[in-house]
């Protein structure tokens, strides 16, 4: 009996001292860790060097769709100092480097005109530099921005022919960079893409039904899921030309970054806990249903009835090449309400799955909140979500491809607090702890980048949310580390695996 007590208080001890001092040396020594970025976010120079205009470069000069007013026209200038930052990513000891490539860098104008030698040039520059380093690629293929021509010749995702553009684009990058790239995703968040860009109008093309700001036109009963189904279709494109044709040689593997949140039932009833099932399948599944098994989630097919699209017979042999990984960008918690069976106030976010969804239950948070709305602090949602997509997937490899932590930033807060993020570090070393238990259970999970190396260009928030490690001051282009960057280095440090 006391024998047993002695052991179960071991076993307590561990557990304890792990959530409080865990590190590097806790996670396989193969384990990638690192941060990201994406090209529109953070490498300005917008129109050097024979790139073209994309999507967000139009979208944003337009008044009153950022709420600075600002643009990623400079952004971070990385295109001209990623030399400074490999070397602030060296400092930090990672190994493993997420970032995007600018469509209309390589592509100016999609397959209607030839490929860019001086953008291919950039990223070459980019991927040598980092390998140098010791610093794996982790690129993603598409993070929002597509060249503008796309847009204006055929509505861009809401028209098949994407289909063919992506693909192309797709091998041009498997061509150039294959050789030293081995970690490909396709499309970076596109569920969030499609919804804003096509839902509620908050990204480009700007299509809503309801006029939002000044939603220019579309149709949001049916515009998301089509744009969705094309990016799906994309997505298999590139998955097949990468797998019949370079993997052999090239030794990589392919996958898609989804957006994730946990949903957890605003009421312990049975119509909550159906209503957050149904916000899941409306959010996650909706994409990686098709791409793992082959069609849509029920619950959806259920739902919208003819206005979700169907994939013909060829749409489904295409589905058959597998992704290697999923990639999981993950950073919050929402409870969600029944709105399909009860009364729900104000309509639900998730409005054609009939959920309502909120940070507060009887005026309690869900988490902590943040500077960025709707973004509350919940670490168990990490470990839930990584095991929902472990038992959904079978166990699919995953990498949490983002995880971060949002400082509001304008004239009136001072640099000094900015540099000191206790928050942030609070905040990742709890959400890490949180992956660790889902790892513990079995979840294949291959790597974690910090959403940001460095404060960047916060898409309809502009300069004023910042998510980096390191500071960055937009007159001087200086990086300056956080304290966040320092227990990064430190976490790193205890036992780093060169590649
Ligand atoms: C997800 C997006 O992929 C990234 O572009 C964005 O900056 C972060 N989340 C933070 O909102």
């Amino acid at each position: 009996m006391e024998r047993r007590k002695g052991v179960q208080l071991l076993v307590l001890f561990r557990l304890l001292s792990l959530a409080a001092c865990l590190d590097r040396s806790h996670f396989p020594p193969s384990f990638l860790f690192g941060t990201s970025t994406s090209s529109y976010q953070i490498e300005g120079a917008y129109l050097e060097d024979n790139k073209s205009l994309s999507n967000w470069d139009v979208f944003t000069h337009i008044p009153g769709h950022i709420k600075d007013g600002s643009n990623g026209d400079i952004a971070d200038d990385h295109y001209h100092r990623y030399m400074e930052d490999i070397e602030l990513m060296h400092s930090l000891g990672v190994n493993s480097y997420r970032f995007s490539i600018s469509w209309s860098r390589i592509l100016p104008r999609g397959r209607f005109g030839g490929i860019n030698p001086q953008g291919v040039a950039f990223y070459n520059k980019l991927i040598d530099a980092l390998l140098l380093k010791g610093i794996q690629p982790f690129v993603t293929l598409n993070h929002y921005d597509i060249p503008q021509e796309l847009e204006d010749r055929y509505g861009a995702w809401l028209s098949a022919q994407i289909q063919k553009d992506f693909g192309y684009f797709a091998e041009v990058c498997f061509e150039e960079f294959g050789d030293r790239v081995k970690y490909w995703t396709t499309f970076n968040e596109p569920n969030v893409m499609v919804k804003f860009g096509y839902g509620n109008g908050k990204y480009p093309p700007n299509h809503c039904s309801q006029p939002f700001g000044n939603c220019s036109s579309g149709d949001s009963s049916t515009e998301p899921y089509v744009a969705a189904h094309n990016v799906i279709l994309s997505h298999a494109t590139a998955v097949e030309v990468y797998k019949t044709k370079y993997q052999a040689k090239q030794g990589g593997s392919i996958g898609i970054v989804m957006a994730t949140t946990w949903f957890e039932p605003l009421r312990d009833v049975p119509a909550d806990r159906a209503a957050a099932r149904r916000a899941q399948s409306f959010y996650v599944p909706w994409f990686l249903d098709p791409i793992i098994y082959g069609d849509y989630p029920p619950a959806m097919r259920q739902i919208l009835g003819s206005r979700l699209p169907r994939f013909s017979t060829s749409d489904k042999k295409k589905l058959q090449h597998k992704s290697d990984f999923i990639g999981v960008n993950h950073y919050t918690s929402s409870y969600a309400k029944d709105c399909m069976f009860s009364p729900c106030e104000g309509g639900g976010s998730e409005g054609d799955a009939s959920v309502l969804t909120t940070g507060e239950r009887n005026g309690l948070a869900i988490g902590k909140p943040t500077a960025m709305p709707n973004f509350y602090v919940v670490p168990r949602g990490m470990e839930k979500i990584v095991m929902y997509i472990k038992k959904r997937y079978k166990n699919i490899p995953m990498f949490i491809t983002e995880n971060g932590y949002p400082q509001g930033s304008d004239h009136n807060t001072s640099v000094k607090d900015l540099l000191n993020d206790k928050d942030r570090v609070e905040y990742l070393r709890s959400y890490l702890s949180s992956l660790h238990k889902a790892m513990r259970q079995g979840a294949d999970v291959r790597g974690y980048f910090v959403w940001s190396l460095i404060d960047n260009f916060e898409w309809l928030y502009g300069y004023t949310l910042r998510f980096g490690l390191y500071h960055v001051n937009y007159e001087t282009q200086e990086r300056t580390p956080k304290l966040s960057a320092t227990w990064y280095q430190e976490f790193l440090e205890d036992s780093q695996v060169l590649i």
